[in-house]
C-alpha cells in the first residue's frame, strides 16, 4: 500500500476528507503520518480520534529550511511515497523538495496561476472574477507554481463574502484532492512541461 504524509496547520478538513475515502475503500493509500507545524491545528485532534499517527512538530520561530529538515527527519523511516500538503500554511523548505522531489501535492483555493498566497477567496472577490475554484498543484520552490495535477471550477455569487465563496470551493477540494493524490500514486500520468497528463 502506497503511504501518505499529510502536513497540516490547522482545521484539517481536507485531511479529513481524504482519511474517509481511505476508510471507504475510494482511495488505495495509508496515512502514515499526520504533520502538525501548528500544536493546536484542529487536525491532530482529528487524526487522533481517527486512530492514525499524529505529529505536533512546532515550525513558530523556526526557518523554512532548518523545519523542512526536520519535517525529512521525522519522515524518513517511514517510507513515504507522497508528501500531501492539506492546508499547510508554510513554504516548504529545500531539503524537503530534494528529498520528496514530484512528490509534495498541495490543494490550493483559487484556479492557480491566478491569486496564489494567502487571503485569495478575498482577492478573488477584489479582483471581481465570476468563477474560481481550487486547483491541486505538485510543489516546486516558487509559491503555488508546480505543474497542475487538477481543477474544479466554482461560480462567485454576487452576494458572497469571503467565507461563503471560501465554503463552495471547500466542498469542491474535498473531492478533487482525492481524485489527484490517485491519480499520482496509481503513476498513469506523465508531466511534459508544465502539463500534467493522464496516460490512457
Ligand atoms: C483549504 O481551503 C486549503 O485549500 C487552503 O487552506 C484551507 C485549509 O482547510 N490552503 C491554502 O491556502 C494553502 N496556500 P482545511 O484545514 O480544512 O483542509
Amino acid at each position: 500500500m502506497k503511504k501518505l504524509a499529510i502536513l497540516v496547520s490547522g482545521r484539517g478538513s481536507n485531511f479529513e476528507a481524504i482519511a474517509r475515502q481511505i476508510r471507504a475503500g475510494k482511495l488505495q493509500a495509508e496515512i502514515a503520518a499526520v504533520v502538525a507545524n501548528v500544536p493546536s491545528a484542529k487536525a491532530l485532534e482529528t487524526a487522533e480520534t481517527l486512530g492514525l499517527p499524529a505529529i505536533s512538530l512546532p515550525s513558530k520561530g523556526i526557518d523554512t529550511d532548518t523545519y523542512a529538515a526536520m519535517v525529512v527527519e521525522q519522515l524518513a523511516p517511514l517510507g513515504i511515497d507522497l508528501i500531501i500538503l492539506a492546508g499547510f500554511m508554510r513554504r516548504v523548505g529545500t531539503p524537503l523538495l530534494e528529498a520528496y522531489r514530484d512528490r509534495i501535492l498541495n490543494i490550493h483555493p483559487s484556479l492557480l496561476p491566478s491569486f496564489p498566497g494567502l487571503h485569495v477567496q478575498q482577492q478573488a472577490l477584489d479582483y471581481g472574477v465570476k468563477f474560481s475554484g481550487c486547483t491541486v498543484h505538485f510543489v516546486d520552490a516558487g509559491l503555488d507554481t508546480g505543474p497542475i495535477v487538477a481543477q474544479a471550477v466554482v461560480p462567485v455569487l454576487d452576494g458572497d463574502t469571503a467565507d461563503t465563496l471560501a465554503a463552495r470551493i471547500l466542498v469542491e477540494e474535498h473531492k478533487i484532492f482525492s481524485e489527484a493524490i490517485a491519480l499520482i500514486l496509481s503513476g498513469a500520468y506523465r508531466v511534459e512541461g508544465r502539463r500534467v497528463i493522464r496516460k490512457d
